[in-house]
């Protein structure tokens, strides 16, 4: 980053989004802390004492400001991070308005000490001299600051028989509301320290309306967590009141960041995004549906490293999540947008909480596809959520089915077919493991060689497995209408379905509204399975149906097909998705039927093997897990 500070043209000025930078202690803390990230330190101290409203000091190892520009930085719009406008719309610093000193120091008593890097140590240095200024419990800038190499101990003052001037030190500078009280040489480690007392002190209308000093703890330490999510390689230190609060190592990597935040039993819980879309890489960690929170909190978003708000993106997640979270619950997330800067403008908020798009639609589509794809490739599946809510909420076979056109407008519809291919073997593995339970038929080329589990059928309307210490619970209706719609979609669109000839042909009439959707739908319906054709007047002719194992009236199929397509045509929906949906719907096993072993194992094949295997065409969740905790729970076991 280049150091040298200067004042901003004003037509630049002009250009830069306007607005109160201070307004909370947070804000102070966050522009000090940004200041020090933009000056590549790599050790960054934050203390606090009441709430921030006494005392803030942040020290770092970074660049250090020289001598001759400690002042201008506390000028308005003096800035070493740009010069034109033209830097503005590619700027990788944090900062670019060099508002934020000049602001903080307005309002409040600062101190600032600071060394330039590039400074070499003397080969007879010795302990620096401390503070004469500073007060007594708190500790001295100089001697907290967090070093580099070479050791700080710096103090450039030559051996006893020489000159006796000391060479180029650090500086110190006071400021009080604004104006420069003191700037004087002083003995210091390489980086700045920056102290910040009495906040608001000149401006107590402003302090009435800050919140109880707990209250703004809170919003630093979690500013603090947030930068260290966004800067692993970044040692981050906070003290509160004396107390320390977070002591994160330097990290190697994101992953071993968060096991230091949220400690490393998450691990187990989050999984890794990594998707490249050409201009924008989105990578981060989501969190398994069971973590949901009962807050966005816990969802942190970065654009270039940038902490930033985005409601839509905040959207583009959530959704892609769809049914796998319990209602009302959010993702734990930490995401992170790279993208060239020029596509990005971060100068449309006075704190620069909120980021500008060039095309904000196309980031949605990336992010939610990137999210659906990442929770669709690990073992990942609704988690039993409060039964009223489930109650309430499976009456949803409506023929609006909303859900579908989310996705099939985006791109991660198709999913790589590895991908899923080896996730479906990890579960059926999982499934299968350790039955003994001898094979019941013969496997064809391809199919998975997954022997057969122990699965039981509860009130015939559901399947019961174990997976990874959960129950999984399957809805035999949902998750065969899952496969039965995957397979009538492919068999619309690539190869026509196989048919079962009927041995006695069926002439059948059909209503009148029966025979115009027929009529309409007739080569669509032929590549289903049926053979059919009309008949003269409303009678149609059924030579062959699809061979489905619960269908025993081909004819009852087809007029339940009819009718059901003809209320989803009417409610506006897509033909091909419209003719698969009312198939699969009619189709599949109900609730009700009796399924053998054999049955039920099939089920969960064939349900792996489709695209989307957590929910029915409806939406609706296909299987449920219910987390041996939440047992232990129930049964009241610690
Ligand atoms: N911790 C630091 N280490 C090195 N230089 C710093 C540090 N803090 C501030 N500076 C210098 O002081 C200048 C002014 O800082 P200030 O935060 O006011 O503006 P900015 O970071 O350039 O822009 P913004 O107002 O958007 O934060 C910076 O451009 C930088 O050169
Ligand atoms: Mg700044």
């Amino acid at each position: 980053m280049p150091t040298k500070i200067k004042i901003l043209p004003p037509e630049l000025v002009n250009k830069i989004a306007a607005g109160e930078v201070v307004e909370r202690p947070v804000s102070v803390v966050k522009e000090l802390v940004e200041n020090s990230i933009d000056a590549e330190a790599t050790d960054i101290s934050v203390e606090i004492k009441y709430g921030g409203l006494k005392y803030i000091r942040v020290v770092d190892n970074g660049c250090g400001i020289d001598k001759e520009d400690v002042g201008l930085a506390f000028t308005h719009h003096a800035t070493s991070k740009i010069s034109s406008f033209a830097e503005l719309s590619r700027i990788l610093t944090l900062g670019f308005r060099g508002e934020a000193l000049p602001s903080i120091a307005l309002v409040s008593q600062v101190e600032v000490v600071t060394k330039p890097r590039s400074f070499s140590p003397s080969p007879l240095s010795f302990p620096y001299p401390t503070d004469p200024s500073k007060d007594e419990g708190e500790e001295d800038a100089a001697r907290t600051a967090p070093t580099n190499s070479p050791s700080p101990q710096s103090s450039p003052i030559k051996g006893e028989e020489g000159a006796s001037r000391p060479l180029p030190t650090g500086v110190q500078l006071k400021i009080e509301g604004g104006r420069i009280k003191s700037i004087s040489e002083i003995g210091a480690p390489e980086g700045t320290s920056i102290t910040v007392r009495e906040l608001f002190y000149n401006t107590p209308a402003r302090r009435k309306f800050l919140k109880s000093p707990n209250s703004e703890t809170r919003q630093i330490i979690e500013r603090i967590t947030t930068f260290a999510l966004a800067f692993p390689q970044i040692s981050f230190k906070l003290k509160v009141d004396g107390k320390e609060v977070l002591n994160l190592q330097k990290a190697d990597g994101l992953k071993q960041r968060i096991g230091q935040i949220f400690g490393s039993q998450i691990l187990k819980q989050i999984l890794e995004l990594d998707c490249d879309y050409d201009v924008v890489q989105i990578k981060g960690f989501l969190g398994k549906p069971e973590i949901a929170k009962a807050s966005r909190a816990e969802l942190y978003l970065f654009v270039n490293q940038r902490n930033i708000f985005s409601k839509a993106l905040y959207h583009a997640i959530v959704t892609g999540y769809k049914d796998l979270l319990p209602r009302g619950k959010f993702p734990w997330g930490i995401v992170y947008l790279s993208l060239p800067p020029d596509t990005v403008d971060v100068n449309v908020h006075p704190a620069k909480k909120e980021v500008r798009f060039s095309n904000e639609k196309q980031m949605y589509e990336f992010l939610y596809s990137a999210v659906y794809k990442t929770l669709n490739t690990g073992l990942v599946m609704p988690i039993y959520t409060d039964l009223k809510e489930r109650i309430v909420t499976s009456d949803t076979e409506t023929h609006g089915d909303a859900s579908l056109q989310i996705r099939e407008g985006s791109p991660g519809y198709f999913t790589e077919k590895d991908k899923i291919q080896s996730f479906q073997q990890e579960f059926l593995a999982e499934v299968f493991k350790g039955m003994k339970v001898s094979p019941i038929k013969e496997k064809k080329a391809g199919e998975p060689a997954a022997g057969v589990a122990n699965l039981w059928q509860l009130s015939n309307m559901y399947i019961l497995a174990q997976v990874k210490g959960s129950l999984v619970v399957m809805d035999q209706h949902a998750a065969h209408e899952r496969v039965l719609y995957e397979e009538a979609v492919r068999n619309l669109t690539i190869e026509k379905a196989s048919s079962q000839h009927l041995l006695f042909p069926i002439v059948t009439e059909l209503s009148p509204s029966e025979f115009m959707t027929f009529e309409e739908n007739d080569e669509l319906i032929n590549k289903l399975g049926f053979e059919v054709k009309p008949f003269g007047g409303r009678s149609i002719l059924i030579s062959g149906v699809p061979p489905l194992p619960k269908i025993q009236n081909g004819e009852v199929f087809l007029k339940d097909i009819l009718v059901d397509l003809e209320e989803r045509l009417k409610a506006g929906g897509e033909k091909v998705k419209s003719v698969a949906a009312s198939f699969a719907c009619k189709g599949a096993i109900k609730a009700g039927d009796k399924l053998s072993l054999e049955e039920m194992n099939s089920l969960f094949d064939q349900l792996f093997a489709t695209k989307e295997p957590y929910s029915c065409p409806h939406g609706r969740p296909t299987l449920i897990r219910i987390p041996i905790e939440e047992l232990n729970k129930r049964f009241e076991r610690s």
